[in-house]
């Protein structure tokens, strides 16, 4: 008998459900993304907590269906925790604690950021421990040493934007539309990325932190009084320049991590794990490092349920089950994944 375990994510912009069959195989991802953000440039959270609510219902029914189960053959339903919009990750738990409560099945929350890391497994890689996993979305830039699962450790993060809003803030200021960065990774295609020389702030620090906000300045000067429609080759020049930017600052830090930790694998996940010029600059440098880098499918990269339901799977296999006392929880500090001070000293 197979386990099968419900995800369901709200954490952000994407109201998504999932059928995850014995920890591994997702038998339906469904995700609706919620296309009323995109006049607005960015992520409203009053409107997202809305949007949840009308959506969440029909989308998790989609999933049961597409997977060709219903709710009494779940063995249990997994849902996103923290850390993300607390307006939406309540309408996500209260909805998973309804479920688990009418069908009488365990629930499991789950670590937003821990899925990320662990949604190459999806596509069935097997993942080295120790390794490093960098979250890089619209809302995290994280880098984690996992020694196994459960055993995580915060090295580094961002201490202004996130990698992914850095490539939206950018997007906006060139009037691109949002999420910015699928259309910058277009477009830096036919680009010179050395046609303006950009800041990679932090990347001499001895840390393992990264700065966005300067490089945000940077471009919004070289755009001057400029307006669309801008010059093709101009256009593209400056999304290529951007673009590795922002992959030598990650990736700086990311190997250097890797390096420092003697780590066996470097798994990105997030929706810029995505981006085309990260994967190639990580996947060059982990070759010098002598390590895999891994990468999930891009449709895992991006936020989904089925890497919920995986690490919610894993969780009750271990009998890391919660009641209705789950609450959701808005911070990634506040979820127990702080690395102890001893550690980084390392
Ligand atoms: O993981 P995700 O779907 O949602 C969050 O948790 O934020 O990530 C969305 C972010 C957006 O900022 C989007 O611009 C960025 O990922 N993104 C990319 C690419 N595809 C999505 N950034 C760079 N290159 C891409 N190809
Ligand atoms: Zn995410």
């Amino acid at each position: 008998m197979s386990t099968l375990v419900l995800g369901i994510e709200t954490s952000c912009d994407d109201t998504a459900a999932a059928v995850i069959e014995d920890g591994r195989h997702a038998l339906s991802s469904i995700i609706a993304s919620q296309l009323v953000h995109h006049e607005f440039g960015g992520v409203v959270p009053e409107l997202a907590s809305r949007a949840h609510l009308d959506l969440l219902g029909p989308t998790v029914d989609r999933a049961l269906t597409e997977a060709r189960v219903t709710l009494d053959d779940v063995n249990a339903i997994a849902v996103t925790r923290g850390p993300g919009l607390l307006g939406s990750l309540v309408v996500g738990v209260a909805y998973a604690k309804a479920l688990a409560l009418a069908a009488d099945r365990p629930l499991v929350g789950v670590n937003h950021i821990e899925a990320h890391i662990w949604a190459a497994a999806l596509d069935g890689a097997e993942i080295p421990a120790p390794f490093v996993g960098a979250a890089l979305s619209g809302g995290h830039t994280e880098f984690i040493l996992a020694k196994g699962f459960g055993e995580y450790a915060l090295w580094g993060a961002t201490r202004d934007d996130a990698a992914g809003e850095a490539f939206d803030k950018v997007a906006k200021l060139l009037g691109l539309g949002f999420p910015g960065g699928p259309v910058i990774d277009r477009l830096a295609a036919d680009g010179d990325a050395r046609a303006f020389d950009f800041p990679r702030a932090m990347t001499e620090s001895g840390d393992y932190d990264v700065s966005f906000s300067g490089l945000k300045t940077a471009v919004r000067q070289k755009i001057g009084d400029r307006t669309p429609p801008f010059d093709p080759k101009w256009l593209a020049d400056l999304c290529a320049s951007f673009q590795a930017a922002v992959v030598e600052t990650l990736t700086t830090k990311i190997l250097r991590l890797a390096t420092d930790t003697d780590a066996r694998a470097v798994v990105v996940g997030g929706g810029v794990a995505s981006n085309r010029a990260l994967r190639a600059a990580l996947a060059q440098g982990c070759v010098r490092l002598g390590i895999p880098a891994i990468f999930p499918a891009p449709k895992w990269c991006t936020d989904n349920a089925a890497m919920i339901g995986l690490v919610g799977s894993w969780m009750l296999a271990r009998g890391e089950v919660s009641g209705s006392e789950l609450e959701p929880v808005a911070n990634l500090e506040e979820m127990g994944f702080a690395l102890p001070a001893l550690e980084r000293a390392l």
